[in-house]
């Protein structure tokens, strides 16, 4: 990459944290939790996650999922990224209890962990804001460990109309892909079976919004979140025996 679009990611980057480290000061990270857990939960359904999974949560906010995926996990644990220091911060803090948490800031398209380590990656409404997805993709790809998966949800993409003002109103310049795109992007990076499923929202809306508002909420929760979820090829046989000695780098989280 050439310094000059290095360095235009970086600021779009830097955008984006300054956005959501106000959501905090502003005290609205904690309100995604209420919005997105009902949709987090019909996903996570599907994965059945054994105890002993390893897991990234790539633009965790105030790390709700983790800390919920944590919980369940009696000999894994949960990585959260983010690149909103105030997230990072807040996650930390609310997660105090649980040792197998860590979260640290970065971002998707340079994500600080070693090849080949995770079993889930998971993303909930976090990747159309990424600066550059195909260098995500990639960067997912590479940590994925062999046979792993990655599992992304997320409202705004072409198919779900009710979103489509959502760039005006964060006054960021976000990602609007089409299921097709997004599919093609994790099979670029070297994904298989990736396969694209529309979850419909069924979380209770809060009253008092004018009328206007609670109509593109139902219409937008009708449609329903976007999930693309695919896996990372096994290592061939040939392969293993020589990465059986690899020293297990997710011993720092214990
Ligand atoms: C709408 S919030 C969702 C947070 C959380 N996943 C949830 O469902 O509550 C999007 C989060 O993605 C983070 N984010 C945006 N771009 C990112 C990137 N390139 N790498 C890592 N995190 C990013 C933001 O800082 C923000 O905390």
């Amino acid at each position: 990459m050439s310094s000059s679009s290095e360095s235009a990611r970086y600021e779009r980057e830097e955008a984006v944290a300054r956005t959501f480290d106000a959501w905090v000061r502003d005290g609205k990270a904690t309100g995604m939790e209420r919005r997105h857990k009902r949709l987090a939960e019909r996903m996570l359904e599907r994965l059945d996650l054994p105890p002993d999974s390893r897991m990234l949560d790539l633009g965790c906010g105030d790390g709700w999922t983790a800390r919920l995926v944590a919980r369940s996990l009696t000999a894994g644990a949960v990585f959260g990224l983010d690149v909103s220091m105030e997230m990072v911060s807040l996650a930390r803090e609310l997660s105090a209890e649980l040792e197998n948490t860590l979260f640290a800031p970065g971002a998707a398209e340079e994500i600080p962990w070693a090849e080949d380590y995770f079993t889930h990656v998971l993303s909930i409404e976090s990747a159309y804001y990424w600066t550059d997805t195909d260098l995500a993709a990639k960067e997912i790809f590479r940590v994925t460990a062999y046979g792993g998966s990655f599992h992304i949800l997320i409202n705004y993409y072409e198919e779900n109309p009710h979103s489509a003002g959502w760039d005006h109103e964060t006054g960021l310049p976000l990602h609007r892909l089409s299921t097709e795109q997004w599919a093609r992007l994790f099979r670029d990076a070297g994904f298989e079976e990736v396969v694209t499923d529309q979850i419909p929202d069924d979380s209770p809306i809060s009253p008092g919004k004018p009328p206007e508002e609670m109509a593109r909420r139902q219409g937008l929760q009708a449609v329903g979140a976007l999930y693309v979820t695919g896996r990372k090829p096994a290592l061939p046989e040939s392969a293993r025996a020589q990465r059986a000695g690899a020293v297990n780098p997710f011993r720092v989280l214990r």
